[in-house]
Formats: structure tokens, sequence, C-alpha cells
């Protein structure tokens, strides 16, 4: 970057992919001035900071102090600050100015300071040139002499315009990730924070804001999400002078951040995006950055996702070979790619691992399970055509492991402390360079010694208290994490990792910049499941979303649902299967593997195509969702009746994302469910290979009357354009 000059009219813009920001440089702190729609590259912005300067109001102070880049306290902002700290219990009023910026390619970096506080902040900003989303980190320097205590800094605080009135957000438990919560904002604050140490089922780091209404199809959508895996704390406020921010952030202990002289700190990256096409467009932003811009796979570009067996529901803890060749001979059989062996395989000489009390730390196979080690199942499953993919969760320690014997303040610790367990199990110390070395080393020589393409990297329990030796370490300890993944990569670059944290508890752009493949919920009902998928998809693209066909009954809610309706279901993601296929019959199994065959034919659409949720006009009880090829030549969509529909005849579906100048030949791409009524005349064809021809303008404005299904029950639909 270069040192740039203010240009004539005053004022910054970055411009990408139908999206402007113009940011104002003319009074102390860069201002955020318009997020929105592109505007045209030769609109004069002559005098908009000047048109955008706002009145002094009745007992108030005498200077108007707006939203900025870096809200600041003390000197006349009363809303929430960007930056909140002291040193010795002075400098918490500051009055950080921009010194310099710099500007190229989609990126801006503002440098800042205060001579009073002692204080430099640097905001970089990037507008990605493919996907319009915007990127943004702070970072502050302590330019004094005596620590500066940081209580609280903003990875990016932007100001929205007032009419960002309604708010999405997720949240959820273990085994209900992803729940959608919309509320309309009021004056002052709506927070979500998460204090357990890693991202959390409870609440997503995320948060939609929009004008009233905002659907699927329509209405304007301001998206920012922090990537990172620890805690959060995300703000949206409106201040009663009128103005609108929303800040997003780590949320960090007291003490944690102390910078001695010199010192930085560096946020973790804020994304965001905007779409003047509802939730569907700000979705295909996101996707199309994490799929193109964020996830590192190996060899560069994305390969096709392997369908996964995972072992875990199918056998747990009860590991042995002959059973588990057998299960592999199975999932070969039906099309599976990729064979993981979960929980249950390691142990040390204390005591192997046969149900979740003991092990974590000891990685060395356990020779009672696996008496000639793992080479015997993993050369099967090479022979079978698999890859073969090991579970590990590497940042534990269990009480009753070797390595808790040998070093009991390995475990994040308060000294004279108690040390609450969950599942069992305490937090390795990951701070501590040799705790980290030991597990290093663990993982490194089971890669080195096996043929192993993937690992599921799992991580169980929230952090509690998350303290090295009594010190808080929240942010190191995530640090760490990031950095022995990364480690990892570096010596293994061709091992895909799968981010796991007992389901959707570590999903985030910060796990995403080095994992594969997001293991959304441990909840594999797929009534349960169609919720909390749609959930993650407003972030996350289908092809990290790890999907998979389980077991009748499910294992965490006893929901029972037909095989089809589990398989639509799993479809839609990255596709897998966790339930005993050697307990199926060849009805069941022929069935898996035909879906199975069905996924892998639209595999590339699903993965790459523009992921699409129908308007919100369907009746309650019934969502629906689709994949359009970018070139609009081919749709696949899946309607599914999650409750009794409140009527006898649903209504038409008006579906979403096809070209109006195109034709389409819409056909049912499985059979028809269980108690559907597909008795007309088009409903019968559509049954058939050739199906029914319709226009999309037809599709997508008149709609397609569909059967009315039973509850639990889904049609899968294939389009293709005719011309
Ligand atoms: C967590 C994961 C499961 C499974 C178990 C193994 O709960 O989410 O998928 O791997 O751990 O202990």
């Amino acid at each position: 970057m270069v040192n740039s000059s203010l240009p004539s009219d005053g004022i910054l813009r970055l411009d990408a992919a139908g999206t402007t920001l113009l940011i104002g440089i003319g009074g102390v702190v860069p201002s955020l001035l318009y997020w929105g729609r592109a505007l045209p590259l030769t609109a004069s912005l002559d005098g908009v900071e000047r048109a955008a300067q706002r009145p002094v109001y009745h007992n108030s102070v005498d200077e108007d102090v707006p939203l900025t880049l870096l809200p600041q306290q003390g000197l006349g902002f009363f809303g929430q600050p960007a930056l909140e700290g002291s040193r010795d219990g002075l400098d918490s009023i500051t009055d950080i100015e921009l010194v310099e910026f710099q500007q190229s390619d989609g990126r801006l970096l503002f440098k800042l300071a205060d001579e009073i506080a002692l204080l430099s902040v640097d905001i970089e900003l990037i507008l990605d040139a493919q996907t319009g989303v915007l990127s943004q980190r702070t970072t502050v320097r302590n330019d004094g002499k005596a620590p500066y205590d940081i209580a609280w800094c903003a990875a990016g605080a932007w100001a929205l315009p007032w009419r960002a009135r309604e708010v999405l957000s997720l949240e959820g438990r273990w085994s209900r990730e992803f729940q959608e919560r919309r509320v309309s904002l009021s004056l002052g604050r709506y927070v979500r924070e998460n204090r357990k140490g890693r991202t959390s089922h409870d609440t997503f780091p995320g948060i939609i804001l929009g004008t009233k209404g905002f659907g699927e199809t329509g209405g304007e959508v301001w998206g920012c999400h922090l990537g990172w895996s620890g805690n959060h704390h995300m703000v949206a406020e409106t201040l009663s002078d009128g103005g609108c921010q929303v800040q997003l952030g780590e949320q960090l202990s007291p003490g944690e951040v102390r910078l001695s002289p010199d010192e930085t700190y560096t946020t973790p990256w804020v994304y965001g995006a905007y779409s003047d096409a509802g939730l569907n467009g700000l979705t295909d932003r996101f996707h199309t950055y994490v799929r193109d811009r964020l996830v590192d796979w190996p060899g560069g570009a994305m390969k096709p996702r392997p369908v996964i067996v995972n072992t875990w529901e199918a056998v747990y803890f009860s590991h042995d070979l002959d059973r588990l060749a057998a299960l592999a001979d199975k999932a070969a059989a039906v099309g599976a790619e990729r064979f993981v062996l979960d929980d249950g395989w390691f142990g040390g000489e204390l005591s192997g691992r046969d149900d979740d009390t003991t092990s974590l730390g000891d990685w060395q196979i356990d020779h009672r399970k696996w008496p000639n080690g793992l080479h015997p199942l993993i050369d099967h499953v090479r022979d079978l055509g698999m890859e073969f993919g090991l579970w590990v969760e590497p940042e534990m320690i269990s009480p009753h492991s070797d390595l808790y014997q040998a070093h009991p303040d390995w475990a994040l610790h308060v000294p004279d402390r108690r040390r609450p367990t969950g599942r069992n199990q305490l937090v390795l110390d990951l701070t501590l360079p040799a705790a980290f070395d030991h597990v290093w080393q663990a993982l490194d020589n089971l890669l080195k010694s096996h043929d192993i393409a993937y690992l599921k990297w799992d991580m169980n329990r929230d952090l509690a208290p998350i303290a090295s030796a009594g010190v808080p370490v929240q942010s190191a300890q995530t640090s760490a994490v990031y950095a022995l993944i990364d480690r990892l990569r570096a010596a293994h670059p061709s091992v895909e990792i799968e981010s796991c944290a007992s389901g959707g508890s570590r999903a985030d752009y910060g796990a995403l910049a080095r994992a594969h493949r997001i293991w959304t919920s441990d909840c594999n009902d797929a009534h349960e499941r169609q919720r909390i998928q749609r959930g993650a998809a407003r972030f996350l693209p289908l092809c990290v979303l790890g999907c998979h066909i389980g077991p009748d009954p499910a294992h965490t809610t006893g929901g029972r649902d037909r095989l089809d309706f589990r398989a639509v279901t799993a479809l839609f993601g990255h596709m897998g299967l966790e339930l005993n296929l050697l307990e199926l019959d060849d009805d069941e199994l022929e069935e898996i593997a035909h879906v199975i065959a069905v996924h892998k034919q639209h595999r590339s659409l699903l993965h790459a195509g523009q992921y699409v949720r129908l308007e919100d006009d369907l009746e309650p009880g019934r969502m629906g969702h689709g994949v359009v090829a970018q070139d609009r030549g081919e749709a696949l969509y899946a309607l599914a009746q999650l409750d009794s529909p409140p009527m006898t005849i649903s209504p038409p579906v008006r579906l979403v994302g096809l070209s109006s100048d195109r034709s389409y030949r819409v056909r049912f791409a499985l059979p028809i469910p269980m108690g559907a009524q597909a008795n007309t005349p088009a409903l019968k064809a559509m049954a058939n290979p050739d199906g029914i021809v319709l226009s999309g303008a037809v599709l997508t404005n008149v709609g397609l009357q569909l059967p009315t299904l039973w509850p639990r029950s889904a049609v899968l639909l294939h389009l293709q354009a005719v011309d």
C-alpha cells in the first residue's frame, strides 16, 4: 500500500460486486458514510460529508460527535465506544485521531494515534472484489511506558442506516444449534455474547440487520460475522441522537489483555456483507466468499466433497476390526468415499478409551482393541477405494490419563481452586509450550505413520476456568489452537480437517480459515436438522456443512423419520451416513445407495451453485430451499413438510432463482414420499423422467402446485433448462 493523498471530494470509496462503501475522512476519525448498493462510478461525491453533517441539538454538548469507525468515550460520544481501556486508572478518555491512510486495490489502512493517551490504532478494511464481502480488523498499540489494559476492542464498529431496524440472529443449545431469532431494535442495545471459550452452541457470532420485514428475496440487509472461535460480544445499538451502529469483537476477561510498552493487540477479523435482494443475496455473498476465498483447500481448489461414513453412532466406543471392516464393506458398497473412525481408538498405560471418562491426551493406539494397530483397518478401507479419516480431540486432557498423572498443571486451572470437569474432561493448556509440543508431536506422528486423509478435530466442552495457572487466557488459548492447526496443516497439507465441537459449537470463519468442514450438529434427527441446517446456511455454504443420514430412531431425540426424509435432508450439505449399516436390510441399503448416487449426480450443483431459500410466504410447517446453477441452467429444490399442513391442499410454491427467460423440465429427483397426494396429471408426469416443462417466469411468479405432504416428509425437484 502507498501513502495516499486525499481525493478532491474528501471521500474514500470502495466498490465491489454491486456494493459501495463511502468513508469520510474530513473529521477527526474516518466515518462510514454509506454502505449499500453500488453507486455509479461517475457519481460526484462532492459535498457528501457536508450534507451528512448533523445539527447540534438541545441539551447536548455543543459540538456534535457522530459515529465513526472508532467511536470513543469521554468527549461527547455517549454510546458504546469501540475501545475501552485504561492505564493506572487514566487514559480511558481518548481522542485518537487519523494520522495517515493508505489505499490500494480494495484495501484501506487507517493509522490513528493519541499523543496524550499514548495509543496508536490501525484499522484495516478490505472489500473483496469477487463477492463484495467486507473484512476488517483493528490493532491497538501501547505507545506509553506503563501497561495499558484493554477491556473491549471492537474488531469493527460500523454505522448502519436507521432503517436497519430488524435483527436476525442465531441461537441454540447442544443438539439444537442455529435456531433463528428475529427481534426489532428499540433505543438502547441489543447484545449477544458468548463466554464459553469456544464459539458455542448458544450464540453464533453473527448478526443480520435489515429493513422492516426483510425476507428471503426482499429488503435491504447487512450481515456481520466475527471470525473467531473463542468468546465474542456483539452489540447493535440505537442512540437517542438517531445514530445506529453494530460492533463485534472478542469478549475479553478482566486483565486478559494488558499491553506492555510497544505491545499490540489485534482483533480477529470481522466480516460483513450487504444485499438489497434480501437474505438470499446476503447468503450468496457469504457462501461464495467462504468457498472461494476463505477455505484453504488442499491443492488450491475444492475437490468433490467425498461422501462420508462416520462410525460414531454405529459402534460408539466398541471398536473391533472385524465389525468395522464389515461396516467399511457396506460403506463402500453404498457408494461412500471416506470412512471416518470416530472416538475410542486410543489410550495409554492407565486406561483405554472405552467410554468418555478416560484417556484424552494419551494418543497411543489402544492395542487391546487394535492388536495390530490401525493399519489393517486403514488398508482395508483404502483397498475398498475410500479415504480414511480419524477422530481426535487434541485440546483435552482426561483426569484419568497418563498425561494428567504426569502433568496435572497442564490442564487449564486456577491454583487452589476446583477444576470443574465437562464430559469428564479438563482442557489442555495449549498456551504452555510443553503441552502444545506434546500434542503436536502426537498428531504429527499419527499423520506421519498412517495413511490418514482427514481428521475430525473435536472439542467437547466449554472452557471453565479459562485460565493458565490463574491467568485468563481465552484469547491466547484460541490463538494456540489456531497455531496448532496451522502447524499441522503446514506439515501435512493434503489432510482435510473437520471442525467439530460437540456438533456445531465451533462453526465460524476463524475455524473455516483452517478447516474444510463443520460438523453442523450432533442431532441427526431430520426434522430438527431442517431448521438447524437452514440457520447454519445463513453464513456457511453447503459444501462445508456436514449432514448425515442418521439412524431411526434418532439417538439424540428419539425422533423417528423414514429414510427418504432423512436422505433429502442430508443431501443438502457435505453428505454422509452415521448409522449402523450392518443393521439395515437390503431394501434400505439399496435406497441409501440410490440417494448417494443422486447426491453425487448433483454434487457439483449443490456445492458450487447458488443456494436459495424459498420466500417466507410458504404456509407454516413447510420449508423449502434449493440450489440454482450459476448459469441458471439447472436447479435442485427440496420442499419439506415439518408439521401437519394447516390446509387440506397446500398452496402452490413459487420457486426462486430461476431465469424468467428460460423454460425448465421439472421432475421429481427421488420417488415421491409415502402419503403424498400426487394424483394430478402434472404431478404424475413429474414422477417420470420427461417431467413437465414450464417457463421460469411461471415457476417464479405463478408457482407450482406440489402434493400435500405428510409431516416429516419432503419432495426433491430437479429442473433442467430445455433451451
Ligand atoms: C462429540 C461429537 C460426536 C462424536 C463424539 C465422540 O460429541 O460431536 O460426533 O465424535 O464427540 O466422543
